[in-house]
C-alpha cells in the first residue's frame, strides 16, 4: 500500500494541520519525521480548535497510532504538556502514540545556548523559535554530547551524560555570556527522569514497527512541519529551520524508503508568509500586508509573533514542488483574499536585470530579486460558504487556475475556512 504524505511549500504555516486531519481518515498511521516544538498545527472540527506542535496530527483521530520518528528533536516537559492538554480535552491519545528511541532530545542547554547564539548574530539574527531547536541537531551531527530518547530512559545512562555534559556546556555558556543561568545537574536529572517515567512506555523502535507496518499494508501519512523553503538544504539558507522540511526529509527521518511514497502533496496558501529573518520578495510591508494577516490571523501559533505577509510567490512554490516532487497542490486559505482587490501573483524574479524562474541559491540574490507580477482580478464576495469549485467567483476560479499554470502542479483541494467541512475537493488522488 503506496504511502501518502504532505508537506508545506512555503515558509511554513500553510494549513498543513488541516490537510493531514483530512487524510488522516482514511490512513492508519500518521507519522512527524522531523522538526521538533517549534512547529504549530491548528485543527478545528465539532467547535473545538486543536493546537499541535510537536505531536502528530493524527492524535486527533481515534483509530490513527501516532508515530514521531527518529528525525525528531524532542523537548520532553513539551511532549507531556501538550499531551496533558489533550487529555484535558478529553483526547486520551498516549496509548497511541510511539516516539522512536533513535530520536534526540532537547536539554535545557540547548534553549540557553540558542538564546546567546541568537544574541551574538545581531541584526543578522534567524529570528527562532528559541526552542533549542537547531542546538540540539547540532549536537546530533556532531555527535558529541548528544542524548537520544534511548538514553533519556535508561536512567544510568542518562545519570552519567549529564554528569559528562554539563561542566563543559557551562563552560561555553560563560563564555558566551557571563551573565548566563547556571545549569544544575541535579535538578536536570531530577526533573528529565520524571519525564523519561511517563514517556517509558511510549519509547521504542519505530523504524522496524514502521517498516512491518508498510509490509502488512497499513496506510502510512507523513506529516511535514515548517515548509520546503526552511529547509536546511534546500531552502533560503541562512534563515532556514535545522531539518529538511522539504519532502526529502521523509526517508531520512522516518526510516522508510523513497519508493513507499506514493502520493505527495503539496500544501500552499493562497498568498505567502514568513516568520522571523530573511528574503522575502514578494512582501508587502504595507496596508495589502496588514490586510492579509488580520483576515488571516497570521500571528504565530507557538511564538504569538506577527508573520510578515505578501503575495503568492509562483516562483518558490514552484521550486519546492519540484524539489519534492509533489503531485498536487492543497490551496489554503482562499477565502483570505475575498475583498482585497485585485491580486498579483509573481511569475518570476527580476535579478541584477535578468529575468529567472528560478530560486536563487544565494541570499543576497534572492534579497536581490525584484518580483515580476502578474495581475489578476479579485473578488468581494464571501466565499467560506461554497463546496463546488464551479460556484466560487469566476476570478477566484482564475485566481486558483493562475496558481495551478505557475506551480505547473493540479489543485488537488481548496481550502475556504478553517473547518473541516470549508473544503472543496476538486481532484481525487490516491491517498484521498
Ligand atoms: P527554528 O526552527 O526555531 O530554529 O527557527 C528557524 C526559522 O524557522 C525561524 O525563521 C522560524 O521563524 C522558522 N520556523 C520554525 N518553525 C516554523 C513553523 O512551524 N512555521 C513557520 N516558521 C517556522
Amino acid at each position: 500500500m503506496p504511502a501518502t504524505s504532505v508537506i508545506g511549500l512555503q515558509w511554513g504555516d500553510e494549513a498543513k494541520g488541516k490537510v493531514v486531519d483530512l487524510l488522516a481518515e482514511k490512513h492508519d498511521v500518521v507519522i512527524r519525521y522531523q522538526g521538533g516544538n517549534n512547529a504549530g498545527h491548528t485543527v478545528r472540527f465539532g467547535g473545538n480548535t486543536y493546537k499541535l506542535s510537536l505531536l502528530p496530527t493524527g492524535v486527533l483521530q481515534s483509530h490513527v497510532q501516532s508515530v514521531i520518528g527518529p528525525g525528531v528533536v524532542i523537548n520532553p516537559e513539551a511532549i507531556l504538556k501538550e499531551l496533558d492538554s489533550l487529555i484535558a480535552g478529553g483526547i486520551d491519545c498516549a496509548e497511541r502514540l510511539m516516539i522512536s528511541d533513535r530520536a534526540h532530545v532537547i536539554c535545557p542547554w540547548h534553549l540557553l545556548e540558542e538564546t546567546a547564539f541568537e544574541k551574538q548574530r545581531g541584526n543578522k539574527a534567524i529570528g527562532t523559535t528559541m526552542r533549542g531547536i537547531g542546538t540540539c541537531y547540532r549536537e546530533k551531527v556532531g555527535r558529541f554530547h548528544a542524548i537520544r530518547m534511548g538514553d533519556l530512559i535508561n536512567k544510568d545512562r542518562f545519570v552519567d551524560k549529564v554528569r559528562e555534559i554539563v561542566p563543559f556546556k557551562q563552560m561555553i555558556l560563560n563564555a558566551l555570556d557571563p551573565d548566563s543561568e547556571q545549569l544544575i545537574a541535579d535538578q536536570i536529572i531530577e526533573d528529565y527522569s520524571a519525564s523519561a517515567d511517563r514517556l517509558r512506555p511510549m519509547v521504542t523502535d519505530t523504524t522496524a514497527w514502521l517498516l512491518n507496518a508498510l509490509e502488512n499494508d497499513r496506510r502510512l501519512l507523513f506529516e511535514g512541519a515548517q515548509g520546503s523553503l526552511l529547509d536546511v538544504d534546500h531552502g533560503t539558507f541562512p534563515y532556514v529551520t535545522s531539518s529538511n522540511s522539504s519532502g526529502c526529509g521523509i526517508h531520512s527521518g522516518s526510516g522508510i524508503p523513497e519508493r513507499a511514497i506514493g502520493t505527495m502533496i503539496g500544501v500552499a496558501k493562497a498568498y505567502t508568509t514568513r516568520v522571523g529573518g530573511g528574503p522575502f520578495p514578494t512582501e508587502q510591508d504595507n496596508h495589502i500586508g496588514e490586510q492579509i494577516r488580520n483576515a488571516g490571523h497570521e500571528f504565530g501559533t507557538v511564538t504569538g509573533r506577527a508573520r510578515r505577509c505578501g503575495w503568492f510567490d509562483a516562483v518558490a512554490t514552484r521550486y519546492s514542488a519540484r524539489i519534492s516532487g509533489v503531485d498536487s497542490i492543497a490551496v489554503a486559505l482562499l477565502d483570505v483574499l475575498s475583498g482585497l482587490g485585485d491580486l498579483q501573483v509573481c511569475e518570476a524574479y527580476q535579478i541584477n536585470g535578468k529575468v529567472t524562474r528560478d530560486l536563487p541559491s544565494c541570499p543576497d540574490a534572492l534579497q536581490a530579486a525584484k518580483p515580476v507580477m502578474r495581475s489578476v482580478p479579485g473578488w468581494g464576495e464571501d466565499i467560506t460558504g461554497v463546496r463546488n469549485f464551479h460556484d466560487l467567483p469566476t476570478n477566484a476560479q482564475q485566481y486558483v487556475q493562475t496558481i495551478s499554470e505557475l506551480v505547473e502542479r493540479p489543485v488537488q483541494l481548496l481550502s475556504v475556512g478553517p473547518d473541516r467541512d470549508q473544503t472543496i475537493v476538486m481532484l481525487t488522488l490516491p491517498g484521498f
